[in-house]
């Protein structure tokens, strides 16, 4: 008796061990990363004294990395909204890039320009350098083998200091735009799929 039992115990704990091996897999194959968005070119011609115009637009370059390394991303429309100086609410322009899907491991580069005839341009000229802002707002779904993830929100924003001689931003590096509020715990998931395991388990016993 006392031998079956002990078999018993040995049969539960391996397939314990292996439905946990499973639930790691899992969700190490379902975790899932947000595009990285950047900033990599800012020009404000106006701000281009040897120019002399007063063309009002603002040249950018935006890009948009799936750092996934087997996951396509559906993005849905992204807004863009430009901001002038640190004054949370003075929008000056707003750009609807459209939807569009991004392979695993691939980036896509947006060169728009955003007309902002709303920037006091003639203050701005007097200025050492400018600020601006740039906010994203975006919602992407995951593609992971053949089915698609919920849509989850990305809200990101970056402040972009322009050199107020030439237009150009002041850094050559890449602006990375940040999330203001901490990452919270994404994609449920893995975490239903470790639910039901759970549930597997306690229902064994
Ligand atoms: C500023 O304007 C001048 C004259 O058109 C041009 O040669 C120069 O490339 C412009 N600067 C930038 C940063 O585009
Ligand atoms: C800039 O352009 C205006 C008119 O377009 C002209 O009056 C002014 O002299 C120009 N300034 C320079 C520095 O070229
Ligand atoms: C500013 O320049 C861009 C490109 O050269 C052009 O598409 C746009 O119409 C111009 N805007 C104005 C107000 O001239
Ligand atoms: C921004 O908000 C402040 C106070 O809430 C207000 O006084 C100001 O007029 C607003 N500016 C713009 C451009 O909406
Ligand atoms: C941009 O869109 C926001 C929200 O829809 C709006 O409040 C703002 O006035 C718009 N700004 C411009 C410059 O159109
Ligand atoms: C103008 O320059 C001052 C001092 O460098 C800075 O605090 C301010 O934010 C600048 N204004 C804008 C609109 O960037
Ligand atoms: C983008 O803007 C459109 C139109 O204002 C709005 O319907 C949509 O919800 C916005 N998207 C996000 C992710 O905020
Ligand atoms: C702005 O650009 C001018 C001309 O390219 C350069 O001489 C100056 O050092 C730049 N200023 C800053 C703060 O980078």
């Amino acid at each position: 008796m006392a031998e079956s039992a002990g078999g018993c115990c040995r049969c539960c704990c391996s397939f314990i061990f292996t439905l946990g091996l499973t639930a790691l897999f899992m969700w190490l194959s379902l975790r899932t990363s947000n595009p990285t968005c950047s900033i990599q070119y800012f020009y404000a011609p106006s701000l281009n004294r040897t120019l002399n115009t007063t063309n009002s637009s603002l040249y950018f370059d935006l890009k948009l990395d799936n750092g996934n390394k087997d996951k396509g991303i559906y993005y849905d429309p992204i807004n863009l909204t430009f901001y002038y100086g640190f004054t949370p609410n003075f929008s000056v322009g707003n750009l609807t890039v459209p939807a569009f899907y991004q392979g695993h491991k691939k980036n896509a580069r947006r060169r728009m320009l955003v007309q902002t005839p709303s920037v006091p341009w003639p203050e701005a000229r007097t200025n050492g350098t400018v600020w601006f802002r740039m906010d994203l707002q975006t919602k992407v779904r995951f593609k992971i083998l053949f089915w698609n993830t919920k849509r989850e929100k990305i809200s990101v924003s970056a402040p972009v200091e322009v050199n107020a001689t030439d237009g150009k931003k002041i850094h050559k590096k890449g602006i990375k735009l940040k999330s203001g509020a901490p990452e919270r715990w994404r994609n449920r998931a893995p975490v239903g799929l470790l639910g039901i395991l759970a549930t597997g388990i306690l229902v064994v016993f």
